[in-house]
């Protein structure tokens, strides 16, 4: 009789063991990638400029790394996410401004930005809240697929980095394009 009862308490310990492993084994399969895009410290510290590949990041994924000791998101928009940020009208924006002046010529999937709230400096959080964007959680904004705030008590827009793009899959992030039309 015990192990009958004892059974099904194995089981679900291992189906919850495996379960684990699994986690831990996804995770450990993005640190690489992520410890590969981001520079080594003393880059970092002297605030050079740092080279991104764009290869490895899918559509719809947002990546996060460290320029100067800032978090940048980069987002591989979908089709969806530009359209989402294209249809807005400007005048409903609390800080206007167009989707196509905030990413690169020609490279419209790619969106680069400081990911540090403009209301107090918390980190938001990628593709969440009601824009599917970002969403700050300490105090509720929330930002759209072109970073744009739309709610909340943010005044501004997530700022964009200085950086250009290299070739279509790379760009370096602490310099800007030579043109002062770098963001048209
Ligand atoms: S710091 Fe982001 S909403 Fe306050």
């Amino acid at each position: 009789m015990t192990v009958i009862s004892a059974d099904p308490t194995r089981r679900d310990f291992l189906f919850i063991a495996t379960g684990a492993v699994g986690a831990v084994g996804a995770a450990a399969a993005l640190v690489p990638l992520i410890a590969q895009m981001n520079p080594d410290a003393s880059t970092i510290a002297a605030g050079a400029p740092i080279e991104i590949d764009l290869g490895p990041i899918a559509e719809g994924q947002v990546i996060k790394v460290f320029w100067r000791g800032k978090p940048i998101f980069i987002s591989h928009r979908t089709k969806k996410e530009i359209e989402a940020a294209r249809s807005v009208q400007l005048a409903s924006l609390p800080d206007p401004e167009a989707d196509d002046k905030r990413v690169k010529k020609g490279h419209d999937q790619w969106l680069v930005l400081i990911g540090i709230c403009t209301h107090l400096g918390c980190i938001p959080i990628a593709h969440q809240g009601n824009y599917d964007g970002y969403f700050c959680p300490c105090h509720g904004s929330q930002y759209d697929t072109s970073g744009r705030i739309r709610q909340g008590p943010a005044p501004k827009n997530l700022p964009l980095p200085p950086y250009k793009f290299l070739s279509d899959s790379k760009i370096r992030i602490g310099e800007e394009d030579a043109s002062p039309a770098a963001h048209a």
